[in-house]
């Protein structure tokens, strides 16, 4: 609870038991109290770009619809996206990471399924599917809220009933698969599937009650009369029985096809449980996706050899064409225009491609775990620095140069000088290093202490550098030569934990930190030293407000807040809006100042973990948030 003292000024909150004190400015003394009412901000956020594809670890989750846009998944947030226009629309409804797609034959409609999720209040957010109308956006239905457990993980349209089914499996211990009538909201039978995991369950597409599903080390076909589901295992017989059946397509005549662990082709005769065909050794090592053209080819991408072969109707070998070591395996096959493919791969990079040997990148985000993001009004550079990358021109921002340092290092925080002639950047391990925005060269490089660099913020004036570190100080430099020459002049001790924020006062004199102790400290540039006179820095009007717990923030910490479900907070550059990330997957908007206790926000979903950071753009016009276990970054029209 928030408790103000008028006599002397100040506000007080509490975090996990401990207090925090944040002192009112002069000008609002007299006229502040604890319950004024705070209006919601003025403007909207609208998501507008999605950096990223979710190739890592999901399956058959990318295809080509009439619209032109093609259609896959990151994090929450399904991407409808035409590369042609250079264009993307999103489908929102879901409320954690997606994990499979199916498009309907009508080939408008789509069905998404996902994982469980904890909300804010702690409640689970059961797993469930979503069928929604990709001209629209709107959604028809959903499926299996309560039913599903842990996560869906394999989902697809039935082809010969005119769609009316669904089929769906749940990444639970026992696998189950399940049929519905998506349009009647209605189970029709479910079955224990396998104790293994299962990859892949698809209907076949001339039999609506066939369904194949395979995974580790098996095949099954299972026959759907009435609400039961028969298995049949498929039998590999004197074949190489492989580790995994990593996929399963059909030929024009019925049979399936199923590329797996080991490399090998197989070919089920339509209807048995046999295999009628081999194509060994199509791939050195494991096959990820199998896709049957119009023409009745098929294109085969594989694992180790991150080849994409195609092959005629008899299985021979026609062509084939390899994806660069940097974008990964093969991970998906989507038939794109005449002649086109769309490849995804299992470093999440998304390639347009066209035998014999053309591949252009569209989507490629180099992103490990993102924390500081840092916008500069002279290049329109935003830097994800734990890839050690910069990017350029909006938007989009379709690719991420690496910095020219090739450090086993990671970078975790960045700063530009305000010159913008140099760029620095913190890392894991106590050092920092100054980069030239130009040429990218390495201009400068220190260590101080060996912990993770928070924080490396240039004072307005250009004349100092902030260094923050989880060694509990910040460290603090003489900036001369536009930003080529560093002394260090003073070492800020007094934090009795981590320094997580750090902002500088608009005059350059002094600069406030927080801790993740929850402490609020405020320091004198030119020497270092620990500011305890309160009325030296209650009117002072700050640079940035990047600090969570301040006089002009604390409103963005929510009831019952533990103090560290707030990751990171930024003014817009007109001072009128404040955003923060939270813990939850959220990107909140608030009206600045925020200096009411839980000011009302507005919430925006799209990240299925906790939000890293978030930052706007020089000129107010663009948001961009990063998320953390998600590794996806999200950029927002601020309307
Ligand atoms: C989102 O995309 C990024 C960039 O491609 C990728 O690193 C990340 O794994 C994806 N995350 C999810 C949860 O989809
Ligand atoms: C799963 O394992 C249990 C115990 O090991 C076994 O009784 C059961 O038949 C298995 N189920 C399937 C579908 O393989």
């Amino acid at each position: 609870e928030c408790t103000f003292n008028a006599e002397d000024s100040y506000v007080r909150m509490f975090l996990r038991g401990r207090p925090v004190t944040m002192h009112v400015p002069d000008q609002q003394k007299g006229t502040y109290s604890l319950d004024q009412k705070v209006a919601l901000p003025d403007h909207k956020l609208k998501l507008q770009w999605v950096y990223g594809y979710r190739g890592r670890d999901c399956r058959s989750n990318l295809y080509l619809l009439p619209t032109g846009e093609i259609v896959y998944f990151n994090a929450s947030v399904v991407v409808l996206y035409n590369t042609e226009e250079q264009q993307q629309r999103h489908y929102l409804g879901h409320n954690d990471d997606v994990k499979c797609l199916s498009v309907h034959p009508d080939m408008v409609t789509i069905a998404t399924g996902q994982v469980a999720g904890n909300s804010k209040d702690g409640k689970l957010l059961a797993p469930h599917v979503r069928v929604w109308d990709s001209v629209s956006l709107n959604t028809l239905h959903v499926l299996g809220t309560g039913v599903f457990d842990r996560a869906v993980t394999c989902v697809a349209f039935s082809k010969s009933n005119g769609g009316t089914f669904l089929c769906a499996v749940d990444d639970a211990n026992d696998h189950i698969l399940s049929v519905w009538n998506w349009q009647k909201e209605k189970q029709l039978a479910e079955v224990k599937c396998s104790n293994d995991s299962v990859l892949a369950a698809v209907f076949h597409p001339m039999d609506t009650n066939l369904i194949v599903t395979c995974g580790k080390s098996h095949i099954n076909f299972w026959t759907m009369e009435g609400n039961t589901l028969t298995k049949r295992q498929g039998l590999f017989e004197k074949h190489e029985k492989p580790k995994y059946v990593l996929c399963v397509a059909f030929a024009e005549n019925g049979d399936a096809i199923t590329g797996d662990s080991s490399g090998n082709l197989y070919i089920w005769a339509k209807g048995g449980t046999r295999i009628s065909q081999v194509v060994s050794a199509a791939h050195e090592g494991g096959i990820f996706s199998v896709c049957v053209l119009k023409d009745g080819t098929m294109v085969s991408g594989g694992g180790k050899d991150r080849k994409v072969v195609l092959w005629d109707h008899d299985y021979r070998k026609k062509a084939t064409m390899e994806v660069g070591e940097s974008f990964g395996p093969v991970r998906a096959l989507a038939e794109g225009k005449p002649g086109e493919l769309f490849v995804g791969t299992t470093k999440n990079a998304i390639i347009r491609a066209a035998f014999p040997d053309t591949l252009t990148p569209i989507v490629q985000v180099h992103a490990d775990n993102i924390h500081r993001l840092t916008t500069n009004k002279y290049f329109n550079f935003m830097v994800t620095p734990m890839s050690c990358g910069v990017w350029t021109s909006i938007p989009p921002w379709s690719s991420l140069l690496p910095l020219p340092v090739q450090s086993q290092d990671p970078g975790r925080s960045a700063g530009f000088h305000p010159s913008g002639a140099v760029l620095a950047v913190g890392t894991m391990t106590g050092k920092w290093l100054v980069l030239d925005t130009d040429t990218r060269d390495l201009v400068s490089m220190h260590t101080d202490g060996n912990e993770i660099i928070s924080n490396v913020k240039y004072s307005p004036d250009g004349n100092f550098l902030a260094v923050a570190s989880h060694d509990n100080f910040v460290y603090i430099y003489a900036v001369t030569e536009n930003g080529r020459k560093y002394s260090r002049v003073g070492k800020c001790t007094g934090h009795s934990s981590f320094v997580t924020h750090v902002d500088w006062s608009k005059n350059s004199q002094y600069l406030v930190t927080n801790s993740g102790d929850y402490e609020i400290l405020f320091w004198e540039a030119s020497s270092g030293k620990h500011v305890t006179n309160m009325d030296t820095v209650r009117n002072l009007e700050w640079a940035t407000s990047t600090c969570t717990l301040s006089f002009n923030t604390f409103g963005i910490w929510p009831d019952g807040a533990d103090g560290t479900d707030i990751n990171a907070a930024c003014r817009s550059h007109d001072g009128s809006l404040l955003s923060s990330a939270d813990d939850f997957g959220k990107v909140h908007l608030f009206s600045f100042p925020c200096s009411q206790p839980r000011a009302p926000s507005q919430e925006y979903g799209g990240h299925s973990s906790h939000v890293t950071n978030v930052a706007f753009l020089h000129d107010d016009s663009h948001l961009i948030s990063t998320g953390g276990k998600d590794t996806s970054i999200l950029q927002w029209v601020v309307a």
